[in-house]
């Protein structure tokens, strides 16, 4: 029988996790009700699924757990719209819907060995989790050189995944730098913009990848600084969140010139993103 590509996996929400202060962002740690569906299910970091709220709809979220976490999947998610909002109104032990894994994965055998830059902003930092997990595994640490996390949020209540930027600060292998935009009265940390922060930081170029993900505002600057410190545009990595449907490379609502950023993508070089059309 051919299996339906639209049918998503049945799900169960196992827990929530508020992430702001304003509880605008959530994440979702959820288990497939068939066991066969989740050994089907390989995936790898910087692909997404299209998570779905039965009567409602499905919106594109990024995988941010690693594949090192095995039995089940988190995402990160921003209340914006229908889906979202849903989302955020359903408890723990609520059922939805989750296909995929959809998308190209960040270039893992071509970092090996090399140095990476994480920079990261607001929600940004979810598809860059996935990544950053997996590299400080036990099983993979020791294929990646240094790892330089810069992460900003507009302000302290706006940083996600707070108690585990506090098991990255506590690591001797990682290098993590936090910034607000804006501090509060408790706030002792950096203020100040992520692309003038790394223009701080300055990481050395060399044979290093630099991932960045977060509002557009944010990548365009952080990219024009990365240039300014020597980095080629091979060595940038970057993933797009353009408006999708299917997710599957059938409607044609993310292309980008003869690319489709669900299927080509998410995740680009800046010397790819160069060779297309500037839609994006
Ligand atoms: C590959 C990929 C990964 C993603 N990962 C995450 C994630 O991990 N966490 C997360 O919270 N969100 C993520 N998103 C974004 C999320 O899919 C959208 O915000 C989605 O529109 C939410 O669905 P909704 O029905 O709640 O909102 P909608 O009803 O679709 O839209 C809500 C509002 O956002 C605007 N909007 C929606 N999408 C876009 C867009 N791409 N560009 C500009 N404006 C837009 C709409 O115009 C509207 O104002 C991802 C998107 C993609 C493509
Ligand atoms: S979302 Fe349908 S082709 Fe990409």
């Amino acid at each position: 029988m051919v299996q339906d590509v639209y049918l998503p996996h049945v799900s169960r929400i196992r827990r929530i996790t508020q992430e702001t202060d304003s509880s605008d962002v959530k994440t979702f740690e959820v288990i497939f009700l068939n066991e066969d569906a989740w050994q089907g299910f390989k995936y790898a970091p910087g692909q997404f699924a299209e998570v779905s709220i039965f009567g409602v709809g499905e919106a594109p979220i990024s995988i941010t757990s690693s594949p090192t976490q095995e039995g089940y999947l988190e995402f990160s998610v921003k209340r914006m719209g229908a889906v979202t909002t849903a989302l955020h109104h359903l408890e723990e032990g609520a059922v939805i819907g989750v296909r995929g894994p959809y998308g190209n994965t960040f270039p893992i055998e071509d970092m090996k060995g090399r140095d990476i830059i994480f920079i990261g902003g607001g929600i940004g930092l979810a598809p860059l989790r996935s990544l950053i997990n997996y590299m400080l595994s036990a099983k993979y640490r020791a294929d990646f050189g240094k790892i330089d996390i810069i992460y900003g949020a507009r302000s302290p209540g706006d940083l996600v995944f707070k108690w585990e930027l506090e098991k990255w600060r506590q690591r001797d292998d990682v290098n993590l730098v936090v910034t607000v935009d804006r501090g509060d009265d408790a706030w002792t940390g950096r203020v100040g913009f992520v692309p003038a922060v790394l223009k701080e930081v300055a990481p050395a170029p060399g044979g290093a990848v630099a991932v960045t993900c977060g509002p557009p505002i944010m990548i365009k600057f952080v990219i024009q600084n990365l240039l300014e410190l020597g980095f080629a545009p091979e060595q940038i990595v970057t993933t797009l969140e353009m408006r999708m449907k299917c997710g599957i490379g059938k409607c044609g609502r993310c292309n980008i010139g003869s690319k489709y950023v669900c299927k080509d993508g998410p995740v680009f070089t800046y010397a790819q993103l160069g060779e297309m059309p500037k839609e994006y």
